[in-house]
């Protein structure tokens, strides 16, 4: 059996404080940047990779790990890697910690292993809950919209895992406005406001920007933006080839190659070009300008290495982005 080492987090990971960014009108502050444990903490990621990426992240003061129940692969197998990395390294720092998790997609066969229904949630819940070794998490979220179950049932059984003290706090991902403006005024309702909400998020995906973000303002909600780089595509790896320990030369689930298209590439080496002017790479360069909106609490990365994540906690400690580099940015995504 291998032996690990303790863990002992860097001492100077909370010296910047301004780090953390209060999430919508509630009291919990999230770290600008978090991280995913989408499908590098399964059972193709080497074990000791995924620690230490989880210890780069805590060192480097991301107190916020975002799972779902489906997070893998396969399903729920990252959940409970994570309960194995809470036992080993991560325990005495739990309440250092805000672990989210979801559901709402396909998750076990049946009809009650999918969608909205108090039924699936809450059972879903207590799954995540025993993988991962936790008595509660910080954060439920229902994970997509279900058009077929009564809203107001999906926002009970979200207000009954708060009442339980299975979640601290609840949100919804993938909503629409409407649907998160309704949402959010039911659980005002109930006195259990929702707490955030997780959409997708960077240069090539804007939708955000026509009337989310505007809801969550007013319903008082904190966003926290998933896929910032893309999924790597937003980033200098992809600009001469398809490496093959990428995402999208190792595992085509997770990003197919024909998604990077030529129309794309040309955009991706322009702003490339934009961030080496800057001094910068053009992952850094992405993470600030999906966070130059105050709006936005935090931006959800991804990590297939440590490294990835000291150079993208670098972002934050360049110049904002002026207006006429926000503007050439535009031009180039508008080209
Ligand atoms: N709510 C939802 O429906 C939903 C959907 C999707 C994701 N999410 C959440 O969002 C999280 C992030 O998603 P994502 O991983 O797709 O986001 P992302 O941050 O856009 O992409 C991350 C990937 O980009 C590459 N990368 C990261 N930093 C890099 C750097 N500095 N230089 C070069 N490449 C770099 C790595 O891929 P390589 O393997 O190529 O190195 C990494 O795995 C997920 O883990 C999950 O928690 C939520």
């Amino acid at each position: 059996m291998q032996i690990f080492e303790a863990y002992h987090p860097h001492e100077g990971r909370y010296d910047n404080m301004e780090f953390y960014c209060r999430c919508g009108r509630s009291g919990l502050m999230l770290p600008r940047l978090s991280l995913g444990l989408w499908h590098n903490f399964g059972n193709i990621t080497p074990f000791d990779t995924q620690r230490q990426i989880l210890c780069a992240a805590f060192d480097a003061g991301i107190t916020h790990f975002d799972l779902a129940n489906n997070y893998g692969p396969p399903y729920g197998e990252a959940e409970l890697n994570f309960g194995i990395h809470m036992d080993r390294d991560f325990r005495p720092f739990r309440d250092e910690l805000v672990v989210s998790t979801k559901a709402g997609y396909d998750m076990w066969a049946g009809p009650y292993g999918n969608h909205g229904s108090r039924k699936y949630l809450i059972a879903s819940a207590d799954q995540s809950l025993k993988r991962m070794h936790l008595d509660y998490v910080d954060i439920f979220y229902h994970h997509r919209p279900d058009p077929e179950t009564p809203l107001e049932e999906t926002m009970a059984a979200l207000r009954f895992l708060v009442d339980s003290g299975r979640a601290l706090y609840v949100g919804i991902s993938n909503y629409p406005a409407d649907m998160a403006a309704k949402a959010s005024q039911i659980m005002q309702g109930w006195g259990v406001p929702l707490l955030i909400c997780q959409s997708r998020y960077n240069m090539f995906e804007r939708s955000i920007e026509k009337g989310l973000l505007d809801t969550l303002d007013a319903a008082g909600m904190g966003c926290i933006v998933f896929q910032p780089l893309a999924g790597g595509m937003l980033t200098n790896k992809y600009l001469h080839d398809i490496p093959k320990d990428s995402r999208a030369g190792s595992d085509p689930r997770y990003l197919k190659p024909d998604m990077i298209t030529q129309d794309k590439l040309i955009k991706i080496a322009k702003l490339n070009e934009l961030a080496l002017g800057r001094g910068e790479t053009l992952a850094q360069m992405a993470l600030q300008w999906v966070l130059r909106d105050s709006r936005i609490t935090s931006a959800l990365i991804g990590a297939s290495r440590p490294g990835q994540i000291v150079e993208n906690m670098k972002a934050l400690a360049f110049p904002a982005l002026a207006d006429e580099e926000l503007s050439a940015i535009d031009r180039i995504l508008e080209s």
